[in-house]
């Protein structure tokens, strides 16, 4: 890989970070957090090393799904701020070294949004072929809803027209036809709006339900669809890429980056299936059910890439796991029933999920870092932020971000009542866990998190390397390595609570080859054979960087 490469594929070797910017801090006392506030917490995410920020949605809702009901696409919700301060944002993020990528919500708009509203008046209105409906009422057994509990079937009736509309997810989330020219002519131009005003691409939101074949409707092939996003994305601007939610199998998943024809569909996806079998290893204090996922992911082109992440702002789902695993982690990481959702997730964050023990949320976040592919954080994962048991649901895990000691948090000056959310009132509350407590605090998550990702990226190995695991005997330990023509990285996770030793040999290394421990900034001794044996405690990890004698890296 080239410099030129590492530039231009910029997101294989990134750091993203989610937020919500309703969430992450009030500038003007409203109780809701705005793009003004984000503005000012710019160097705050370039001091972790953060290199790509995703924003939720941002746009104009009535906030029945926290933003994912839009109704405008072109806009910015009013209580966040205007145009003018989202291209601060992006402008200001620019200047730290950071992209900024944002949701692209295209599977369905909300039941105000215009179109709708519109399409709902006639029969015969221009906007009713924007969204999919039916005359028959559906069958008796209607396909299975997304939110169980929380939403009965996929179509709804418009007792006007007599008609059904289709909502893959919430009933006032109907979906959009997109075998209609206009509304793809719409979506491409949203594509265009936000790229005009800076941002470097997309997370698209939901995409194998935008992709889905409404029934009746015609469209040839769906992947033209996607490949005609990314013609579009490519055209206006070569460095924007397409972060796709794709929670399928892998030989199903893989379709998605168009891999039947030349990669051109997503730029990334999230790995859904390694996230799980992640959480179950950690369960069983043993690597192979993530090691099963690894070795199982398809090969991919050199132009996309895998996003790995420990919690997105969404339920840890687990959909993925048979049910007998699906139990074992319930039980072990939600015991109350209270913590589960759909029959299929979790609703808390990492550290509560882990028991607290400083050990293993480290190991944890090592790991994710080392995983082939690109890491993506949810705020306030670097300060080990946890849930708001009190708030069910999804939003326990969306509370507000923990700047300060203060009830509140820092968040906001607005009174507790007018709060966007509160955060939680347990061991975690802000008196807590803050970030004005860990700046001070070098032993601190947040100090362990800028350590890992400075040393994360000055090993581009991590992002474009070939994976292989290493042979050793310790089986709680994985051994892996990532190598690329940069460089090679050796990385090991100790996913037991009792400590071991690892012994490998370092094969295919030229004579004088060492290891550079980068975390603690020693020399590892190789025996003349090559040969290695370390220790690690419970639940510890290296990162060895393999320093072959004149390769010039610095460390
Ligand atoms: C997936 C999003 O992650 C989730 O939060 C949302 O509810 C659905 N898509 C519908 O947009």
């Amino acid at each position: 890989m080239r410099v030129t490469d590492t530039s231009d594929l910029w997101w294989k070797s990134a750091v993203i970070y989610c937020l919500d910017v309703k969430k992450f801090l009030d500038s003007d006392g409203d109780g809701v957090g705005d793009l003004q506030g984000l503005a000012t917490r710019i160097d705050y995410l370039a001091q972790i090393g953060v290199t790509c920020l995703w924003l939720m949605p941002f746009y104009p809702s009535p906030g029945k799904d926290d933003g994912y009901d839009v109704t405008d696409f072109y806009g910015v919700d009013p209580r966040l701020g205007t145009h003018g301060d989202f291209v601060e944002v992006v402008r200001t993020a620019k200047d730290r070294g950071m992209r900024v990528i944002v949701d692209l919500v295209i599977n369905h708009t909300s039941d105000r949004h215009p179109w709708f509203v519109e399409a709902k008046r006639s029969v015969d209105s221009p906007y009713r072929d924007f969204y999919v409906w039916r005359d028959d009422p559906p069958p008796k057994n209607q396909q299975n809803t997304v939110f169980p509990g929380e939403a009965d079937g996929v179509w709804t009736k418009d007792e006007k027209s007599g008609q059904w509309y289709l909502h893959s997810f919430y009933e006032h989330q109907p979906d959009l036809n997109v075998a209609n020219p206009r509304v793809r002519d719409e979506i491409a131009k949203t594509v265009g709006f936000w790229l005009q005003l800076g941002v470097s691409g997309f997370r698209v939101d939901a995409v194998p339900f935008l992709l889905e074949v409404p029934e009746g409707a015609e469209m040839a092939n769906p992947h033209d669809f996607l490949r005609d996003i990314r013609r579009f994305l490519q055209r206006r601007s070569s460095e924007a890429m397409l972060l796709g939610e794709v929670n399928l199998p892998y030989e199903q998943q893989v379709l998605y980056f168009g891999a039947n024809d030349d990669g051109q569909e997503l730029s990334m996806q999230f790995d859904f299936v390694a996230m799980q079998r992640l959480y179950l290893s950690l369960v069983r204090g043993d690597p192979a059910p993530l090691i099963s996922a690894l070795t199982a992911r398809p090969e991919l082109p050199v132009e996309v890439q895998w996003a790995n992440f420990l919690r997105n702002p969404d339920e840890l789902t687990l959909d993925q796991l048979s049910e007998q695993e699906r139990q074992e982690v319930f039980e072990a990481l939600a015991p109350d029933e209270r913590q589960r959702v759909y029959g299929r997730g979790i609703v808390r964050r990492l550290p509560p999920m882990l028991n607290g023990d400083p050990r293993r949320i480290r190991m944890a976040y090592s790991l994710l870092f080392t995983l082939p592919g690109t890491p993506v954080l949810f705020y306030g994962e670097e300060i080990g932020m946890g849930e708001n048991a009190e708030i069910g649901g999804r939003a326990a895990v969306r509370t507000p971000m923990q700047w300060s000691g203060e009830p509140g948090g820092g968040f906001s000056g607005a009174p507790r009542r007018r709060l966007a959310s509160r955060p939680p009132s347990d061991g975690y509350a802000p008196e807590h866990v803050n970030v004005a407590d860990q700046i001070e605090d070098r032993g601190s998550l947040l100090h362990f998190f800028r350590d890992l990702i400075s040393r994360y990226r000055i090993s581009p190995e991590l992002g474009w390397g070939r994976f292989d695991l290493i042979e050793q005997d310790a089986p709680a330990v994985m051994a892996h390595s990532l190598t690329a023509d940069v460089g090679r990285m050796i990385a090991l996770h100790n996913f037991g609570d009792s400590p071991a030793t690892v012994r490998f040999r370092l094969e295919g290394e030229p004579e004088g080859v060492s290891l550079v421990d980068l975390l603690g900034a020693e020399r590892v001794d190789v025996g003349e054979q090559h040969d290695v044996s370390l220790e690690l405690p419970a639940y510890g990890f290296r990162w060895l960087r393999v320093s072959r004698p004149g390769d010039g890296r610095l460390t």
